[in-house]
Formats: structure tokens, C-alpha cells, sequence
């Protein structure tokens, strides 16, 4: 993938193609992470219900998959669903289980057809029936491409995610002698998977809510005020500009913005 995968989908002449000129795609980062959120608020501003924000917040997906597949980001994580989210009124939660659904039958084919991997991160034992076919079959119908891993992160919470790894660790008979934090990152969900460079958090709140705390250690933060179903990808586009005009340090000493370490 390159500067002509993503100019093929952006008009020519417009504010996308010139900040997609700009991007140096020797320095990309390997792996970008989405907190999205602001979805009440954006249907709250139009006076629709909530799930109308989820509902339109699609399409931000579509583009952002679409958009970072076509730039040869190796990883994209986005967040949708957390431990918590439990908490909202059932139909808001039965609303978004459904328009995952949705969004998986239809998607498929551009998943298929961009070479993008899809994979779960989360407590899958803990969704519906229904919910985790589908998930299990866009998984493996995917499962031998070779471009983007696309994580959706679903029923997903950093600790419990931690908590997991330590247990699965005990069930191995790990012994503390043998144990560091390379060897910790293989029992995480994202195993295998490079940290995220870059963290988005959509709709301008500056926190992290239990998104992979491990993973996010060295991250880049990049908060925007646009709510998540206005983003585009010209948004994106911002965001990794913005990365790489950032040193990275690793407590060290200055680095420009590279991916890996
Ligand atoms: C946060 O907005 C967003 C979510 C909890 C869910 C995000 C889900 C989607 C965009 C749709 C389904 C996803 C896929 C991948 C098909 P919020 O409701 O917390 O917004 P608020 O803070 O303004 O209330």
C-alpha cells in the first residue's frame, strides 16, 4: 500500500489528497489504535436518539478500515465495545451487538478484497450466540490475509486483559525466574501484534478507559474534538501527520516518530 492506494480514494484536488502528499510512508506508525467515541453527544446535537450515533458512527469505521488498510498500516485497533458498556440501557447494548452484525455481513467482501485480517479482542465467552458466529466466521474467512490486521476490540477491558495473561501464566506453571514482559505480551490478547504507536481518542476527552494499558506504554496520543461519526479520513490522515511530527523518546533520548522501537 501506498501514497497511490489512498489517492485513489480521495478526491483529486482536495484538503485529503494534500495532507496525504505530505505523509512519509517510510515513518507510518505499525500500529494505530481508536478510542471512538462521542457518538451520544453527535446524536444528541440533531435531537435523535443515541443508537442514531452508533448507527452513523459506521460509516467513520468503514472509512478509517479503509483508509488505513489502503495507507499499509500494518495493525488497526478500534474500540468498541467495553466491560463496562454493559452498564447502558439493554436496547442501546442490543443496538450495537445488531449493528456489528450488520456491519460484518457487509463488509466482508471490502475485507476480503483489501487483504485485511479481522480478529477479536475481548471477553468473546461472554456475548451472544449469534454475536460470536459471526465473529468466528468473519475471522476465518479472513484468516489468510496478508495486509492489515483489523482488532475489533469487543467486550474488552486493559485489566481484565492483564488479569487474564497473569492466570494464564499460573495455569502454565510459569516460573518468576523465566518471566519478563516480552514473555508476558505473548499471553495478551494482542500477541504477536506490534504496540500501538498512536493512540485517537475521538470527541475530546482526555482519558484512556481501559484500552489496552499494557500495549499503550510508549503510545503517541492524539485527541481530536470531532466526534466519532464526523470522522473521516482526513482525520486520520491529520492524526498521522501529527505523529510524526513528534519525537519519541522511550524515556531515552530524541527519536524522531519511527515505528517499532
Ligand atoms: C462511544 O460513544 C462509542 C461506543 C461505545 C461504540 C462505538 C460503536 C460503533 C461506532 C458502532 C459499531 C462498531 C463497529 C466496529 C461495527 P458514546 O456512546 O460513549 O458517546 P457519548 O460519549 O457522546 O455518549
Amino acid at each position: 500500500m501506498s501514497l497511490d492506494q489512498i489517492l485513489a480514494v480521495l478526491p483529486s484536488g482536495s484538503a485529503e489528497e494534500a495532507l496525504a502528499r505530505q505523509i512519509d510512508f517510510d515513518r507510518l506508525p505499525a500500529h494505530v489504535a481508536v478510542i471512538m467515541d462521542g457518538n451520544g453527544r453527535w446524536a444528541a446535537q440533531r435531537h435523535l436518539p443515541r443508537v442514531e450515533g452508533h448507527r452513523a458512527g459506521i460509516e467513520s469505521v468503514r472509512e478509517v478500515v479503509e483508509g488505513s488498510a489502503r495507507l499499509g498500516i500494518q495493525v488497526l485497533t478500534l474500540y468498541a465495545f467495553s466491560v463496562e458498556n454493559w452498564k447502558r440501557p439493554a436496547t442501546e447494548v442490543s443496538t450495537l451487538m445488531g449493528l456489528l452484525k450488520r456491519y460484518l455481513r457487509s463488509e466482508l467482501n471490502t475485507l476480503l478484497r483489501n487483504d485485511i485480517r479481522f480478529h477479536v479482542i475481548g471477553r468473546q465467552e461472554e456475548l451472544a450466540g449469534d454475536v460470536r458466529r459471526e465473529l468466528a466466521d468473519a475471522e476465518a474467512k479472513t484468516a489468510a490475509n496478508a495486509g492489515m490486521l483489523f482488532n475489533i476490540a469487543l467486550n474488552y477491558g486493559g485489566r481484565a486483559e492483564i488479569v487474564e495473561a497473569a492466570k494464564k501464566l499460573i495455569a502454565e506453571g510459569a516460573d518468576a525466574e523465566s518471566l519478563d514482559e516480552q514473555r508476558f505480551s505473548q499471553f495478551l490478547y494482542t500477541a504477536g501484534q506490534p504496540d500501538p504507536d498512536l493512540l485517537i481518542r475521538t470527541s475530546g476527552e482526555m482519558r484512556v478507559s481501559n484500552f489496552l494499558l499494557w500495549q499503550i506504554a510508549y503510545a503517541e496520543i492524539w485527541v481530536t474534538d470531532t466526534l466519532w461519526p464526523d470522522f473521516r479520513k482526513r482525520h486520520l490522515l491529520e492524526a498521522i501527520l501529527a505523529y510524526q511530527k513528534r519525537e519519541r523518546r522511550y524515556g531515552g533520548i530524541k527519536h524522531p516518530a519511527v515505528a517499532g522501537r
